[in-house]
């Protein structure tokens, strides 16, 4: 059965900061993805908070609202079947060094922080983080 879903995307500062933005596009676009909408945009720090609420106790909360906010960022939404799932395999694990040959994060990748892509890790949170950037 079909199980077309939507995805949110983020090209993150680091990635847009190196014009990466069109090359990962041109990845989503050649593996089936639908880019069903984009926009650019800079988040405030706070914003930035909102978004990652989920990772409020982790150690590393603070330095990723820094980084998130600290430069111009490219918002998707995908479109694919089963996206989730295949979004996160596309973009390959959380630090580009343990990550998959062929993935977004092992080619353009610079660090954990600096991961060039940030993709919803369940269909739960893709409609959250779509609500969030995309709200009509
Ligand atoms: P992302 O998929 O955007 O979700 C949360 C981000 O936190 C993650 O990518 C990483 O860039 C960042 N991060 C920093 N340190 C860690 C860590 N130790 N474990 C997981 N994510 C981390």
């Amino acid at each position: 059965m079909s199980n077309i879903q939507q995805t949110l995307s983020i090209i993150k500062p680091d990635a847009v900061e190196r014009n990466l933005e069109e090359k990962i596009k041109a990845i989503f676009t050649k593996e089936g993805f639908n880019i069903v909408k984009e926009k650019k945009i800079k988040l405030d720090k706070s914003d930035a908070e909102k978004f990652y609420k989920v990772h409020e106790t982790k150690p590393f909360y603070n330095d990723l609202c820094e980084y998130l906010s600290s430069g111009p960022i490219l918002v998707m939404i995908l479109e694919k079947e089963e996206a989730v799932k295949n979004n996160r395999i596309l973009m390959g694990a959380t630090n580009p060094k343990d990550a998959e040959e062929g993935t977004i994060r092992k080619k353009f990748g610079i660090s954990i922080d600096k991961n060039s892509v940030h993709g919803s890790d369940s269909p739960e949170n893709a409609k959250n983080e779509i609500d969030f950037f995309f709200q009509n």
